[in-house]
């Protein structure tokens, strides 16, 4: 059964924080819409959907590399037998991460599991889910943007940390955000605790492409589902027949951007913001970044905040790479 977890890190409510940054978004020139409102009920498990996808390689190529490695990835995090908090961002409906917990509660380590996503029913989901499939573990969920985590008062205690942010999650913030986000990291961590983060890596921009463009339709339909939460939530009138799902890949930049671009001159009235939005015809709207890395860029940004690389675990065909960081 599904259970309502009230824990909240930020003082704004979901609905406020949504109204705020769509009325900044499509107030912008150009327009753009945050992606971390991608994860409402139905856009969760559109998500869940996208990782079954032959296209979507990422899910699988981490998949692979954290069951062969689980042994060397679980004996690095357990480090030197000290008891500590595993604490994961964006934790979703947590299917890999079960690989690792189940190794870490065979291994009888002594940790609590704290998975933080901005989407509580994944998070009830997960958690009932774990209440299941691992009763011994000790789990105490956050629902939430991990953005407001440093701030929230829940972590002043000497036990040591161990961060996972995996399934490229990293991929989807700016050069800023990587900024604010390794800056929070920084001082959320102290020196020896470790973060395990999944980078998805540069390669055939066609395997990319297909990635984000599936011939089915549902990265469409997830981009859609943007939309149709404003509709529901926002009391917005937008007719998602009248925009197009577009993405591009710019293999200097490793940028895969995704765009839903208006098919005519249209008006949109969101009711709850007060306001009518004009569409041009053909004007984008940037819905996400999903950025591939190199392994050169991905030590100039452990470098620059403070971290130092112990290992990179990647899958056979060097496609993703999980990143084990330690504190400096
Ligand atoms: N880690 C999982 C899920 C990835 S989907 C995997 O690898 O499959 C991204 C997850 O991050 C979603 O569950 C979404 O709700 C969450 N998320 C996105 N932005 C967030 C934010 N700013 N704060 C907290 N959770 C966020
Ligand atoms: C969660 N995040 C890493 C996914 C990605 O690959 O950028 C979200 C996604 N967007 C479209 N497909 C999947």
């Amino acid at each position: 059964m599904q259970k309502k977890i009230e824990y909240y890190i930020t003082g704004m409510t979901d609905i406020q924080s949504l109204e705020v940054d769509t009325l900044k978004g499509l107030s912008s020139a150009p327009k753009y819409l945050l992606s971390k409102y991608f994860y409402d009920d139905a856009g969760s498990s559109i998500f869940q959907e996208i990782t079954k996808l032959p296209e979507y390689y990422l899910t699988r190529s981490e998949q692979e590399i954290l069951e062969n490695q689980k042994d060397q990835i679980t004996d690095a995090i357990i480090s030197n037998n000290s008891r500590f908090d595993l604490l994961e961002l964006g934790s979703g409906d947590g299917v890999k991460t079960k690989i690792l917990l189940k190794q870490l509660v065979q291994k009888r380590s002594d940790f609590k599991y704290i998975p933080v996503d901005i989407s509580s029913k994944a998070n009830s989901d997960l958690v009932s889910d774990l209440h299941e499939e691992l009763p011994s573990l000790e789990i105490s969920p956050l629902t939430g943007d991990f953005f407001g985590l440093k701030n929230s008062g829940n972590f002043s205690g000497d036990t040591r940390k161990v961060i996972l942010f995996l399934g490229s999650n990293i991929g989807n913030f700016t050069e800023p955000e990587i900024d604010l986000f390794f800056t929070q990291l920084y001082d959320l961590c102290r020196k020896g605790d470790k973060v395990l983060i999944g980078f998805d890596l540069k390669k055939s921009p066609d395997i990319i492409m297909n990635a984000y463009d599936d011939p089915s339709g549902l990265t469409r339909k997830f981009n859609l589902n943007h939309l149709a939460r404003l509709n529901r939530e926002l009391e917005a009138d937008f007719n998602l027949s009248k925009f197009e799902h577009h993405t591009t890949y710019n293999p200097v930049s490793g940028y895969l951007k995704s765009y839903l671009i208006s098919g005519e001159t249209q008006t949109v009235t969101i009711k709850s913001l007060g306001h009518r939005f004009v569409f041009n015809r053909w004007e984008p709207i940037f819905m996400e970044l999903s950025r591939k890395f190199d392994l050169p860029s991905i030590e100039r940004i452990a470098s620059a905040h403070g971290f130092s690389i112990e290992k990179h675990f990647t899958d056979q065909k060097n496609w993703f790479t999980d990143s084990l960081w330690v504190r400096t």
